[in-house]
């Protein structure tokens, strides 16, 4: 029996073990040649479910399957050779106990290779991620935020503000407890993130969080800029890539128009003036 590439990848126990040390460079990707790229930087690559709103423009997540989601995550699995692969489990393929949550999660991992999985939830999916990691399934949580929740929070709002902290400090606790090796810290204010951080024996990662969390994440699409309008605060935009492929597409459009495209370059098997002929033009 060969060794795959997957053993030079970084494992769950290795990302567990650089809380307080390193900070975790994470990112989502959802396409082989992203993945490349993420992979070539970042310490985790996450296939997450905002691949719904992502690319194939749900107004939220909760319409992903798993279907999607393993189709996605098989993608990302040719592109990724050195960081950890973790991929989501979308919304309705855990919530209803841990056999559930089991049986989705091994089909997660044995068709798409990933090493963990990730889910919402604290304190109430406490007992699922125990089963899960207890039978070899690594979870990354995730709390704060959670964006499968979104109409029972009433929107994307900032969570663990005054008295709720509590609720989002003992959701992190709870989900430590039980087994999972990170949790993702998802939109609550940056004390609270600081003061969970130093609580949990396991890395937080922080979105819209605090640069005190042992690792950070961003959709990596929101990171490029590949969206005109959506600017959330918590996003710092590293390039403007929307600009530029418009700019791109436009410049395509008027070239095919004014027949500046295809160029001779771009020909086969004709002549310079058999292609001016063609084209209307004089020799
Ligand atoms: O779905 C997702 O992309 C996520 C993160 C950005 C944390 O859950």
């Amino acid at each position: 029996m060969s060794a795959t590439i997957f053993s030079k990848c970084l494992t769950p126990p290795d990302i567990s073990a650089r809380k307080g040390g390193t900070p975790i460079a994470c990112l989502t990707a959802y396409t082989t040649p992203v993945a490349r790229m993420v992979d070539a930087h970042c310490d985790v690559v996450l296939v997450g479910d905002s691949v719904g709103m992502v690319l194939h423009g749900l107004p939220s997540t909760l319409g992903v399957t798993l279907d999607m989601m393993i189709m996605h995550a098989k993608a990302v699995r040719r592109g990724v050779e050195r960081a950890l692969l973790v991929v989501d489990m979308p919304f309705g393929s855990y919530e209803e106990g841990p056999e559930q949550a089991f049986r989705n999660a091994a089909r997660v991992m044995a068709e798409t290779e990933c090493a963990a999985v990730k889910l919402e939830g604290g304190v109430a999916m406490a007992d699922t991620i125990r089963f899960l990691t207890a039978r070899g399934i690594p979870v990354m949580a995730h709390v704060g935020l959670t964006p499968q929740a979104v109409n029972a929070f009433g929107g994307y709002v900032v969570q663990g503000r005054g008295e709720d902290a509590g609720r989002v400090r003992e959701d992190a606790k709870a989900v430590a407890r039980a087994g999972a090796f990170a949790v993702v810290l998802e939109k609550i204010t940056a004390p609270l993130a600081d003061q969970i951080t130093q609580e949990l024996a396991i890395p937080t990662i922080g979105i819209g969080a605090s640069p005190g969390c042992d690792g950070q994440i961003l959709v990596v699409d929101d990171m490029l800029g590949l969206f005109a309008d959506f600017k959330p605060r918590f996003v710092k935009r590293y390039a403007e890539l929307n600009h530029d492929a418009d700019s791109a597409i436009a410049a395509y459009a008027a070239d095919v128009r004014a027949r500046r495209f295809p160029a001779d370059e771009h020909l086969f098997g004709i002549k310079v003036t058999d292609r001016t002929r063609l084209a209307g033009g004089s020799a």
